[in-house]
């Protein structure tokens, strides 16, 4: 944790006094901390404990009154390597949910580009509540770790689930998170995502579903874990955050297979996400395909290259290879012939008869088998969290 920039972002539960034992914890072990709080977050502990612990003024406002100073919380998101918000009482964690930036904390969550963990505080009820539920499953899927509260005594003096957890345990979850952005340093991984587009003609392509949604949570949480990423990506609307992902569009599965065959030899990981075409036009009409006064076209499908095998028949030793099988029936059978004919060392599948996986969506749920013999099978998770237990498995490779 050494020389780590840390946000703590406090807002206003009977919780915060313990910000000042995790704000202490971070500082003994070498971080620089800068305090960010609600103005409510001032009610409970004074900015004046957690500068000096911090040796930091805190931020609170957005001008500092008397100099009008501007606080920005563009930079202080660039600035950090994590963010942590403890405690995150229910108002807080609906408006960093839902984007309602009217204060320092969330504004700074909002610019905030490294990753951010979340303990709620609250009263059992208020935790309990469908609203809070939902507000944490909209930060899981933004890829936002949260760090459930503990059972026990609460402020209102009832016992259940709400209270927020130790600073001792907080501290852990961030001591584990900077071990883990080590994982990866000096290595280099190509992913491939997204759908692939086969020309019909100017106009029209054959395509699938995926959102490429997946591949990239495996990009960034690479990239996270001092990765070097070359994300050869078809089709989507989304954009890398991470600096370390070099991202390169394409959009046929022969441009994929080119742009993976120039990337592949100095990568030690390949991470095979794409869904790719498996059959493309034979020939793409130079002009649009008229529909009055014609019979219905026949489209004459050639196949198209199978990248991960090919890839899978030139690894060389060392090199490790991941692949994907999304199926609709015979699930074990699909996946482990693939794993075995594209030559992988590792094969997550997913079951489009299992709710909340597949294309699309923000979350998946999968099972890992690896080529000597290993089978895990996890739960529902966003695509972040599913992105590091594949991570976290093929390290073990
Ligand atoms: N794959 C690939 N190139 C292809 C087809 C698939 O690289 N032309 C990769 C995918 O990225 C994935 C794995 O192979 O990692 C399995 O993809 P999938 O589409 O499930 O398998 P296919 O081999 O195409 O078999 P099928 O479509 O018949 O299930």
């Amino acid at each position: 944790m050494k020389g780590k920039h840390i946000i703590l972002g406090i807002s206003g539960g009977i919780a915060a006094y313990k910000s000042a034992t995790l704000l202490r914890l971070f500082i003994k072990a070498g971080a620089e901390v800068q305090v960010v709080m609600t103005p409510a977050g001032k009610e409970f502990i004074t900015p004046v404990t957690l500068s000096a612990l911090s040796g930091k003024p805190v931020v609170s406002e957005f001008f500092t009154a008397n100099s009008g100073e501007w606080h920005s919380h563009v930079d202080l998101g660039l600035w950090a390597d994590a963010m942590v918000i403890a405690p995150a009482t229910a108002s807080t964690i609906a408006k960093m949910a839902n984007g309602v930036a009217d204060n320092m904390l969330v504004t700074t969550y909002l610019s905030a580009k490294a990753p951010v963990f979340v303990a709620p505080a609250m009263d059992l009820d208020m935790f309990a509540h469908p609203t809070t539920s939902r507000n944490l499953d909209l930060l899981r899927s933004y890829g936002n770790t949260i760090i459930e509260p503990a059972s026990g005594e609460l402020a209102s003096h009832l016992i259940g689930k709400g209270r927020m957890e130790e600073p001792e345990n907080i501290f852990k979850v961030l001591e584990a998170f900077f071990a883990k952005q080590e994982d990866l340093k000096g290595k280099k991984m190509l992913v491939t995502a997204g759908p692939t587009y086969e020309k019909i003609d100017p106009v029209r392509f054959i395509g699938n579903y995926s959102t490429g949604k997946m591949g990239y949570a495996i990009a960034e949480e690479a990239a996270s874990r001092g990765a070097e990423v070359v994300l050869v990506s078809g089709p989507v609307d989304i954009m890398p955050r991470h600096p370390a992902i070099h991202l390169v569009k394409v959009e046929s599965a022969r441009e994929m297979l080119a742009a993976c065959e120039e990337h592949f030899p100095t990568a030690d990981y390949a991470v095979m996400c794409a869904a790719v075409a498996d059959y493309a036009p034979a020939d793409c009409a130079a002009t649009k395909i008229k529909r009055e006064g014609n019979e219905p076209p026949v489209i004459h499908l050639v196949k198209n290259p199978d990248i991960a095998k090919t890839l899978g028949m030139k690894k060389r030793d060392g090199q490790k290879m991941v692949g994907f099988a999304l199926e609709t029936d015979h699930e074990f059978d699909n996946a482990m012939s693939k794993l075995r004919s594209k030559n992988l060392d590792m094969i997550v599948l997913n079951s489009l008869r299992d709710k909340g996986a597949g294309f699309g969506t923000d979350t998946n749920k999968i099972t890992i088998f690896t080529a000597d013999g290993g089978e895990t099978s996890f739960g529902l998770k966003s695509k972040r969290e599913v992105a590091a237990d594949i991570i976290d498995t093929l390290i073990t490779l």
